[in-house]
């Protein structure tokens, strides 16, 4: 028997080629070899949304962005948080079990704290609707970026408190720390990421995207000076498309001479529109039809509440409030 795996995304708004290697891609390939459950996490999302336009944009978008970059619901159930209010019921259990001084020791709530005094109770509460996410539905292994690890930590550290005081009831989740998890350099060097403005898109225009590779940074060494392919931030992503021999190949042209800047992004841009134009067309055919996209979200649903309501009946008894 296939084991189970389960992960949520965040609807955050538009994604990047920085997202897509570092996690969605990872998604798409994993689909096969578990039995994969992967929701759009729009109440962790509210933490920091507060918006009713943004906030049901983005979960359509999100939804839209996983189905055109290749998860298909025919092996996945693909499902909205929000549809199992279950998991909030159980988040309740959990928080009556679970200590302040505990949850002060996360990581993304220090740093949040560290920003804002004024953390709302959602965020610091995070880690517990998190647990509630993958132990409601009795997950085997949950992929995350080695950011969100303590997170998986907490879930298993709940998981054997609830066991503890109300008997077995969890089994403990594995994270999955993909290991060739890439770090995907943005178009300064450093990590690609939103809030560094320095991002690629994954669904811009031919136009965008062209405008952002040719922005990617560089030294000033001319056409025929050789280069050095470990320190450039062209090359570094032309690692994440070309196959062990096209690199090679590219490699020697670096360290040779005679290969412009200019012809290397060149060469990236085609080799970026190859990925994503197939990827933007699927994306195109499901925003004509979002009825499609909101049915595959509803039987999503379906799948994953029978689970949940499963175990859920399982807890209540455990906790004492069904008589
Ligand atoms: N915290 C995750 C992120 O921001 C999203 C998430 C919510 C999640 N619930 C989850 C991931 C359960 C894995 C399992 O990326």
């Amino acid at each position: 028997m296939k084991k189970k795996l389960l992960s949520g995304i965040q609807p955050s708004g538009t994604i990047h080629i920085g997202n897509y290697f570092g996690a969605i891609k990872q998604f798409v390939d994993l689909q096969d070899n578990y039995d994969s459950f992967v929701f759009i996490a729009d109440l962790h999302a509210i933490t920091t949304i507060q918006n009713k336009e943004d906030l049901s944009k983005n979960i359509l978008d999100v939804a839209l962005d996983y189905l055109a970059c290749g998860l298909d619901p025919e092996k996945v159930c693909l499902f909205k948080q929000s549809d199992l209010a279950e998991v909030t019921e159980l988040a309740w259990y959990f928080n009556c079990i679970t200590t302040m001084p505990y949850l002060e020791r996360a990581t993304a709530y220090k740093d949040a704290h560290m920003k804002t005094k004024e953390v709302n109770i959602g965020l610091f509460d995070y880690p517990i609707l998190m647990a509630a996410d993958i132990l409601i539905q009795d997950a085997d292994v949950v992929p995350v970026g080695a950011d969100q690890k303590q997170h998986v930590e907490y879930a298993r550290d709940t998981a054997q408190k609830f066991n503890k005081i109300y008997g077995e009831t969890f089994k403990l989740p594995e994270p999955l720390i993909l290991k060739n998890v890439a770090i995907v350099p943005g178009i300064d060097g450093r990590k690609m990421s939103k809030s560094y403005k320095n991002t690629i898109p994954l669904f811009g225009t031919d136009e965008e995207i062209k405008k952002a590779v040719m922005r990617i940074v560089t030294d000033s060494k001319g056409t025929d000076e050789p280069k050095d392919p470990d320190t450039c931030n062209i090359f570094a992503l032309h690692k994440l498309f070309l196959k062990e021999d096209a690199l090679k190949i590219l490699h020697d042209k670096y360290t040779k001479g005679g290969l412009s800047y200019k012809e290397s992004k060149e060469m990236l841009l085609l080799e970026i529109l190859n990925l994503v134009k197939p990827m933007r067309e699927k994306r195109e055919m499901y925003a004509k039809d979002l009825d499609k996209v909101r049915n595959i979200l509803k039987n999503g649903a379906k799948k994953a509440k029978t689970i949940a309501l499963e175990k859920m009946n399982i807890i209540r008894d455990k906790v004492g409030v069904k008589i």
